[in-house]
């Protein structure tokens, strides 16, 4: 059982990485050979609409035919039983990283054909559970009104699109800085984002410890491992 983390933070070792490393961990604990993935240490770009991916009768067909560094990594988790991705929200979206990567990986794994009820083909029928999670400057009480749920659900429709099973995990109000006063900011009191950080952030990654956990578990169900 193989499990890959893509870590879409530009930093490799804040709020993002915990979360996904937190989940990296409770993967293990569940049996999972597991791999952390920064994508900020590539140099790629996002979906280059050649439609090799979708060419008749072709060796590319399913799969990104970009050659670059991103494409040993589709590689991994193409052939993954579980995949997480984690980005903080940047303007109220994933990062670019991110966003590009799942383009090469998702896109080439949908298919432009139906069935005889309209149903939309995969190109594979594996189930491979996966998830993404977000952190963010934003409280958890503020995210109706930016719209995020249906914003950042976005991403993980698409990985459900091409793998059967995604999840959504938020952590909120994460704390940004090692030293808040040397930066232009009163938009945050520096004190209640560290008792935010010092209470919730642990629940937080426990969380995702138990998401870990549970997506290799689902993998071992589907592939029936379990
Ligand atoms: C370019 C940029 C844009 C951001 N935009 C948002 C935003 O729209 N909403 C939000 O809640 N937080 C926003 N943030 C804050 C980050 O999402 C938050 O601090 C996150 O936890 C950082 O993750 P990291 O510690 O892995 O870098 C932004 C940060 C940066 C650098």
């Amino acid at each position: 059982m193989r499990a890959v983390f893509i870590n879409g933070s530009p930093r490799r070792n804040q709020n993002t990485f915990k979360m996904l490393d937190a989940a990296r961990k409770g993967a293990e604990s569940a049996g999972a050979d597991t791999e952390m993935i920064h994508l900020f240490a590539s140099e790629f770009t996002g979906c280059k609409s050649c439609f090799a991916c979708k060419l008749k009768n072709s060796k590319t067909n399913g799969l990104c035919a970009v050659k670059d560094a991103l494409r040993p990594i589709l590689e991994k988790c193409v052939a993954a039983d579980v995949i997480v991705c984690g980005s903080p929200v940047y303007l109220s979206a994933p990062t670019g990283q991110l966003r590009s990567f799942i383009e090469r990986l998702v896109f080439p794994l949908i298919t432009y054909m139906v069935d005889e009820n309209g149903q939309h083909l995969r190109v594979r029928d594996k189930l491979v559970p996966t998830a993404v999670i977000y952190t963010m400057n934003c409280p958890e009480s503020w995210m109706e009104r930016f719209n995020y749920p249906l914003l950042l659900e976005v991403t993980a429709d698409n990985l459900r699109a091409a793998f059967g099973h995604s999840e959504v995990l938020y952590s909120c109000d994460t704390y940004q800085f090692n030293d808040y006063s040397r930066y232009d900011i009163n938009m945050f009191d520096e004190t209640k984002k560290r008792e935010h950080r010092d209470k919730q952030f642990p629940i937080d990654l426990d969380n995702a410890y138990n998401l870990g956990r549970r997506l290799v578990e689902k993998a071992g169900e589907a592939d029936g491992t379990n």
